[in-house]
């Protein structure tokens, strides 16, 4: 990889689109071209003809199969009548609205904090934080696990960084020690971790973490993408589920998972938001999140709490299909949330179940190195509150069937 990164540009872009090209073969399978609303049945493309097919979707962030759910797209419709279809300005210019900030005060206390604001992504909102918080003398410290977008924030911005196990909470302790006595304390030392895990589904001791850094006077912000409207009595995360709600010092969570819809929002102290809001430039020079996502996201919210059906049935299915791939024989992560990891525990195997599984009518994602160490390769399923008991039994069957054929079941 290192050496591939030295080479000159032309040779790079050779080898990487040859690469492309024999991995497709393979069954690299990124960029699937999907037709019609997202749900649990979709049309895809067919890998080798230009036929669209339906597909048994257990590969959408969708988990409550709001990104279709009629109620919210009536919301949608009357907003592009009331307000159009964009804003037309930043939010530090002309695009701040009303329904920005009735939104934003919501989303606010959902999190437990005092203050949110709206951002057009999760990985916008990532950038925000971090950008707008920090300089070159802070330090951040961050989980080895965490998204792309925190770690490219990090990487723009030019802080110092760290990253950590939160497996490990007592190497963590010493590394924040390390990290004070080499600043003589003088750098401002904050530090992330994901609510929900991404990779895997699971929680860390996420109260362990928090004791460690108050007793450092760390600043935390938690990454809930996929806490959101997955975990939580109420769905309102990770944090409601562990009952820490106003324990970590900010929170960003996107609106394009369970809420359906797309943007994000981090929230905070009012001093904190302040920050944000007047000097981070991923919220200052973009365009405020469009009227009719605010609307679907105020009538996601609407739902989340008029109908807690929702997130348990999305915890039935869960449980449910974590119960019939363990019956089946299946190595799997138990986690708390929609996404559910197998494992096969032969090399490169992994993408051509999944291609099988592709064609047989199932879409799923794999997580292959180097988003995964080697030997982790796994199949990633998400789950959808909308899923019945035989789409998920017929899911398992594709999946076992699939895997006999490749001698690893
Ligand atoms: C943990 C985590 N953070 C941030 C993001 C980015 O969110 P968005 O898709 O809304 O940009 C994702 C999306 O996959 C994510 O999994």
């Amino acid at each position: 990889m290192i050496e591939l990164e030295r080479k000159p540009f032309r040779e790079r872009l050779a080898h990487q689109y040859s690469t492309y090209l024999s991995e497709l073969e393979a069954g690299y399978m990124m960029g699937r071209e999907g037709c019609g609303p997202v749900a649990k049945i979709m049309q895809y493309k067919d890998l080798h003809t230009d036929d669209f097919k339906d597909v048994l979707v257990f590969g959408s962030n969708s988990y409550l199969g709001f990104s279709n759910h009629s109620y919210i797209k009536q919301k949608v419709k009357q907003a592009v009548d009331a307000y159009g279809i964009g804003t037309g300005g930043s939010p530090a210019f002309s695009g701040y609205t009303r329904q920005h900030h009735e939104l934003e005060q919501r989303l606010a206390k959902l999190a437990g904090h005092e203050d949110a604001i709206l951002l057009p992504g999760g990985y916008m909102a990532n950038l925000c934080w971090v950008n707008g918080l920090m300089n070159r003398k802070d330090v951040i410290v961050y989980d080895k696990n965490s998204h792309a977008s925190v770690i490219n924030a990090i990487k723009m911005t030019g802080v110092t960084f760290y990253s950590f196990d939160p497996e490990n909470l007592a190497q963590f302790n010493k590394l924040l020690a390390h990290i004070k006595n080499r600043t003589k304390g003088e750098a401002q030392i904050f530090s992330t971790v994901e609510g929900v895990r991404s990779i895997d589904g699971t929680i860390i001791d996420l109260a362990g973490y928090i004791d460690v850094c108050k007793s450092q006077d760390v600043i935390t912000i938690l990454d809930d993408a996929h806490g959101i409207g997955t975990v939580g009595k109420t769905g309102k995360g990770t944090l409601e589920y562990l009952d820490l709600m106003g324990q970590v010092d900010m929170r960003m969570s996107t609106c394009s998972k369970a809420i359906g819809a797309q943007g994000a929002f981090v929230s905070g102290s009012r001093e904190l938001i302040f920050l944000l809001r007047n000097f981070s430039y991923p919220y200052l020079f973009t365009s405020a999140l469009a009227q009719p996502t605010v609307a679907a996201i105020s009538a996601a919210l609407d739902l989340l709490e008029t109908e807690p059906q929702w997130v348990q049935r999305l915890q039935e299915n869960v449980s449910y299909m974590q119960d019939r791939l363990e019956n089946a024989g299946f190595e799997i992560i138990r986690g708390v949330s929609g996404i559910i990891p197998v494992f096969f525990r032969k090399d490169g195997v992994v993408r051509h179940i999944n291609k099988a599984l592709y064609q047989k009518g199932l879409f799923a994602n794999i997580m292959e190195y180097p988003m995964v160490p080697p030997g982790l390769e796994r199949l990633r399923l998400s789950m959808m509150a909308t899923h019945t008991r035989e789409e998920i039994d017929t899911a398992v069957s594709l999946i076992a069937e699939t895997a006999k054929e490749f001698d690893v079941l």
